[in-house]
């Protein structure tokens, strides 16, 4: 069941403090490029399974990662919200939110999470520098999700026994410009993270 979101506070008057050592300065000192890779997709669509092996693979060539994963999160940090539209916009700002401050400190960040809304999505991209969000979208489709259905989710949707469900009774809108699509009917794993390790790394 949904949970309710608490209420927020009146305006508050917060000025910003000025840090002194700037993002450069933090990412200088691990020769690398911050960025955040976006993985989104219909759930059992593969985003967890890729954004892992991507992390192992990266962790092995010296790079500093994290990994924030839909699932992973919802236990701690969002573990107040449900699956209403409400729920997920603000589970995507908080994500987003952790996804640029551990880009500020520098490290090379992968999200992993349905994101159905392409505002959402929109809103998460305009909290970073030109080019340093990278969406991709794992397009695997819902008839081959639903089959896979590794979690039973699928099929308790479909029978009705839980609600707002992505692609059943709650919509996934697709990306319409993800800098990156991962079809994981036709790539295998290996290939998946190569292609977008290369977009992360640039070449
Ligand atoms: S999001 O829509 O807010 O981005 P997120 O990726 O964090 O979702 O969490 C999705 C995960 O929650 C799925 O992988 C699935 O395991 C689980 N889940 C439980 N209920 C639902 C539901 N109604 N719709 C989608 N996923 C659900």
């Amino acid at each position: 069941m949904n949970k309710v979101l608490p209420m927020f506070p009146q305006k508050l008057v917060i000025r910003p403090y000025g840090l002194s050592l700037s993002n450069e300065a933090r990412a200088a000192l691990k020769s690398q490029r911050p960025r955040c890779l976006w993985l989104t997709g219909l759930s059992g669509s593969g985003k967890s399974t890729l954004a892992n092996a991507l992390e192992v693979q990266l962790n092995q060539l010296g790079l500093h990662t994290f990994l924030l994963d839909g699932d992973n999160v919802r236990a701690g940090l969002c573990s107040d919200l449900g699956m209403s539209a409400q729920c997920r916009q603000e589970n995507i700002r908080r994500m987003a939110e952790v996804a640029r401050l551990m880009v500020d400190a520098g490290l090379i960040v992968i999200v992993a999470a349905i994101s159905p809304f392409r505002a959402d999505r929109d809103t998460a991209r305009r909290l970073f520098a030109e080019g340093d969000f990278i969406e991709a979208y794992v397009s695997t489709s819902f008839e081959v999700c639903a089959q896979r259905d590794t979690k039973g989710l699928y099929r308790a949707a479909l029978q009705g026994r839980i609600k707002d469900f992505t692609g059943v009774d709650s919509p996934y809108e697709a990306p319409l410009a993800a800098e990156c699509e991962i079809d994981t009917q036709n790539l295998e794993l290996d290939e998946a993270c190569a292609r977008l390790s290369a977009f992360l790394l640039n070449k």
